[in-house]
């Protein structure tokens, strides 16, 4: 009632405090630009629609921003929700249906997943832009679609769609049609490309598969843009996309086309701006001649082509921006008129067989326009030349560079990026690590001491120099760097204290300093927490530190004491550089010892906490707040001398996957709590004092029999050492009871077999609980000394 009345007042802001009640959302917010001219039973709906779902992730402002009505009749002519606003299913009844007179319509980005489209969008007749993109939506797209006539852009990519392709052909108007990455199936309708005014068409990522027929009079067609890679269609449409001579922007990637691709198919197309042939192969013959394609190209893309020799028709596209001739078999040196095309920008290369470069070291690339260059993966050989004048990337990672790295890299302004790592480089590192962004020279020859030169506000937030001959302290002048995120300088021969001063920098999440000569207390001055807040990964290993820790050591890390989300949105933070339409995705990787296996190159793109100290020289318990450390992967503090028992805190480590704690001087019993850690792939405590029996849980008996060694007193599966047979004596069955004890044994022993255990292993507890629900009062003879023994 209240909401009727208050919506015959034409007072505005009136109108929307009555909405507050009606709806109590505060609605002052709505007061927006475009909201004044829309009509109250329209903004109803709008409120009505919002209300059918779970819009906790909305923004209650921004829900109306993109808002438009028609300012004579007041009806929204315009819908744009905010991405991430709705939740929920989207009903055939939903008054979004009602809403006649949208000309725009945007619901990308939202979470509308297991909806079906309903059929109700045909009735938004008046539509020309409709954008359903990345929602989740499954099921056919229906019938009704056809009945948008006014539509002239239509996404509906990144969804669960299914069935053939949508009826859309009759949308005469259509100019932008994308249905990418869906599950569409079946082929394409050759009327389709007789539309009109189609001049983006879509496909990319869905199960089409066929060829089809090109209408004779494609001369009217308007085709630009056709992306139509990561499908299976059949090698004839090579040749019907090459009647559309107006095409600029072709991608044809992933094709699975059985035969290599002749390139003189695409000689007709002379328009053409941008090709991606990449994962087909090309003929070889085809390679050989020269340009097929129009000499105003701008980037070709021809990365896993199975290309063996350095492609020749390069030389005539003066306009060439991008290429990326990556994953090939391309052998011998980059021919030096490459380096000459007057507007290269980005070249891959990466993953080939190249060798070297033709001409001088001093002028090869010194002149030429390319900012973003990846050699990576090759076989460079010898000095590096100068790099060219406006180079922002450079990923050379990954070859046999030798000698000094040029000292010109410290006089290119515009230089961002330099990973140069996996190579035999000697010499000192650059005195400008300031002035970068990412520094990359792991698994060197570098030589000398880091230099002591950053500055305040330097640009550097990754610096990875581990596997080099670096000696001297860390730089003081590191406190500078408040960007900094990841830090490494493992396997050097750095000796130093423990960088407490470190703490200062509030971004530092990763780092590593192990196998050096690092020395002295872990704990600092005052004897407290060490609480580097952001801090995910620390890896001190093999080291000279010592000491004891205090109790409280672990608090104040907040990154690792939440607990990632259940959709592991809490994701390490890494860098990704996206340049004009083309991709380079940089990735900080590091080496880790996890689960007792040594992984180099480790993609620390999830959040990983991880914590080594082991081969150091601590002393005294295990902290007990290293239960606060919640998000912990991986913790790694063994051969120390820790003494003491193990902390029962361990317990709330829930996402715990690896546990190494062998070599210490660890006594008292294994912790319960441990069993329960279900992700606790690789747990080692060997080499310890423990006693008692090993906690029984899935994850602990599946582990090695080695990752309980050298601990007198254990007992219990995996160790062959029974927990039962310590307390034989307790329990010597009397005299008339051994027969029938016998048969039980067999009983057992057959069981143990078939379940997979070893033979011989019997009393242990786990195959004790297996067959519980067998033999209950046989189960409390065995249970009972147990428990006794414990007491
Ligand atoms: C909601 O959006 C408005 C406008 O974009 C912004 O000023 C405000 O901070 C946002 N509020 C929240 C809670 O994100
Ligand atoms: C608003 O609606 C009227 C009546 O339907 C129409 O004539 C007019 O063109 C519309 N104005 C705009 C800006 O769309
Ligand atoms: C309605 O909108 C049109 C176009 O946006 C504008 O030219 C016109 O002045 C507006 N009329 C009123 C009454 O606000
Ligand atoms: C829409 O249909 C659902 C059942 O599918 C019903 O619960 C709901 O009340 C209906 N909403 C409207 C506005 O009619
Ligand atoms: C989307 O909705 C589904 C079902 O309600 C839910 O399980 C899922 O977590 C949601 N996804 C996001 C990203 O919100
Ligand atoms: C097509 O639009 C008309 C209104 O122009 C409507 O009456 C009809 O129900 C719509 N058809 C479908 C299948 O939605
Ligand atoms: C498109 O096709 C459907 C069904 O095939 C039909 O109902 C509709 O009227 C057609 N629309 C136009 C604009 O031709
Ligand atoms: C369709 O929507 C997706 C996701 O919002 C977007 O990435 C893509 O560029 C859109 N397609 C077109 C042709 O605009
Ligand atoms: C194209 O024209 C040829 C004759 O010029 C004819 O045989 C063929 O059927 C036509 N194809 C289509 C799809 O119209
Ligand atoms: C690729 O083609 C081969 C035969 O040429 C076929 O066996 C294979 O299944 C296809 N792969 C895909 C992903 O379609
Ligand atoms: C690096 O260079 C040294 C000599 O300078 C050589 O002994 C070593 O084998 C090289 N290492 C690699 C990986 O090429
Ligand atoms: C585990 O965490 C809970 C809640 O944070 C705490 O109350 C409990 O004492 C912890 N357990 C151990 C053994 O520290």
């Amino acid at each position: 009632m209240m909401t009727m009345s208050c919506l015959r007042l034409h007072f505005l802001s009136v109108k929307l405090l009555c909405f507050a009640f009606a709806s109590s959302i505060l609605m002052i917010d709505a007061l927006v630009v475009g909201l004044s001219t829309c009509h109250p039973d329209q903004i109803q709906a709008l409120m009505q629609f919002k209300n059918e779902f779970d819009s906790r992730g909305c923004n209650h402002s921004e829900y109306f921003n993109g808002v438009r009505c028609n300012n004579t009749t007041g009806a929204v002519t315009k819908l744009q929700l905010p991405s991430g606003c709705l939740n929920g299913i989207l009903k055939a009844n939903s008054s979004l249906f009602g809403l006649h007179q949208l000309r725009s319509l945007d619901l990308s980005h939202n979470n509308f997943t297991s909806s079906s489209l309903p059929s109700g969008f045909g009735n938004l007749n008046k539509l020309k832009v409709l954008s359903l993109s990345s929602n989740g939506f499954t099921g056919q797209v229906p019938s009704s679609f056809s009945n948008l006539s006014m539509l002239t852009d239509l996404n509906i990519s990144q969804n669960e769609l299914i069935g053939s392709f949508p009826h859309v052909w009759n949308l005469t108007k259509l100019s932008v049609l994308d249905l990418s990455h869906n599950h569409f199936t079946g082929t394409i309708p050759s009327s389709l490309l007789s539309m009109p005014f189609l001049s983006y068409l879509e496909l990319s990522e869905n199960h089409f598969t066929g060829s089809f027929e090109v209408p004779n009079s494609t001369s009217s067609s308007r085709l630009e843009t056709l992306y139509l890679g990561h499908n299976h269609f059949d090698g004839q449409i090579l040749e019907a996309v090459s009647k559309f001579i107006t095409l600029k922007d072709l991608d044809l990637s992933y094709l699975n086309i059985s035969y290599p691709i002749d390139l003189n198919l695409f000689s007709s197309l002379e328009s053409l701006l941008s090709v991606d042939l990449s994962g087909n192969s090309i003929s070889a013959a085809s390679l050989r001649s020269y340009s097929y394609f129009p000499l105003n190209m701008e980037r070709l893309v021809l990365s896993g082509c199975d290309i063996g020799q350095f492609p020749n028709f390069l030389k005539t596209l003066h306009n060439l921006e991008l290429i990326d001739i990556s994953h090939n078999k391309i052998k011998g040196k980059v021919p030096k008129w490459f380096w000459t095309l007057p507007h290269l920008l980005v070249v891959r290369v990466a993953d080939n067989s190249l060798n070297g470069f033709e001409g001088s070291l001093a002028e090869v690339l010194v002149n030429s326009s390319v900012q973003i260059l990846s050699l990576a993966s090759n076989n460079f050989k010898g000095p590096f030349p100068d790099p060219p004048r406006f180079i922002n990337l450079l990923n050379a990672r990954n070859n046999s560079f030798t000698g000094n790295i040029p000292l010109s890299t410290c006089n290119r302004s515009s230089f961002k990026l330099l990973i140069l790592s996996y190579n035999n480089f000697t010499g000192p590192i650059p005195q400008c690590l300031s002035n970068f962004r990412i520094v990359k020279l792991r698994k060197n020859n570098l030589e000398g001491s880091i230099p002591d030169m950053f500055y305040v506000g330097a640009s550097i937030q990754t610096l990875d120099i581990g596997y080099n001959q670096l000696a001297g302290q860390l730089p003081r002048s590191l406190v500078n760097c408040s960007r900094l995120q990841f830090l490494s300088v493992d396997n050097n021969i750095i000796k130093d204290t423990f960088p407490f001063w470190l703490k200062v920098l509030p971004n530092l999440q990763v780092l590593t300093l192990s196998s050096n000569k690092f020395y002295g207390p872990m704990s600092p001055y005052d004897q407290g927490p060490l609480g580097i807040p952001e801090l995910r990964i620390l890896d001190i290993s093999h080291n000279n530190f010592g000491g004891s820790l205090p109790a409280s050591y672990f608090m104040n890390w907040e990154a690792l004491s939440l607990k990632m989300n259940e959709d592991g949105s809490l994701y390490m933070v890494y860098n990704k550089e996206a340049y004009k339409n083309v991709y380079y995705i940089y990735e900080d990787v590091i080496d880790l010892q996890n689960k007792g296996l040594f992984m180099e190159q480790v993609k620390v793109l999830t959040l990983y906490g991880a914590i080594d100290f082991s081969g150091n020289r601590f002393e005294g318990n295990i902290p007990e707040s290293i239960g606060l450390l919640k998000a912990l992967i991986s913790l790694n503090l063994s051969n120390n001398a820790f003494t003491g028992q193990i902390p029962l805190s361990l317990e709330n480590l829930t996402d715990l996957e690896s546990l190494d704690l062998s070599r210490n001087k660890l006594s008292g019993t294994i912790p319960n709590g441990l069993g329960s850690l279900s992700f606790l792939a690789y747990i080692n405590v060997s080499q310890n004092q423990l006693k008692g029996d090993i906690p029984q849980g899935t994850q602990i008996i599946g582990q090695a029999k080695s990752s309980f060694d050298g601990n007198a007193g254990l007992c219990g599966l995996p160790l062959e050492q029974s927990c039962f047979e310590y307390s034989v004596p307790a329990m010597q069955p009397k005299q008339e009871d051994k027969e029938e004890e016998e048969e039980e044994d067999e009983v057992l022993n057959w069981k143990a077999v078939a379940i997979g255990f070893v033979p011989g292993v019997l009393f242990g507890l786990a195959i004790v609980k297996l067959i519980a629900s067998y033999k209950p009062e046989w189960l409390a003879k065995i249970i009972g000394p147990e428990k006794r023994k414990h007491r």
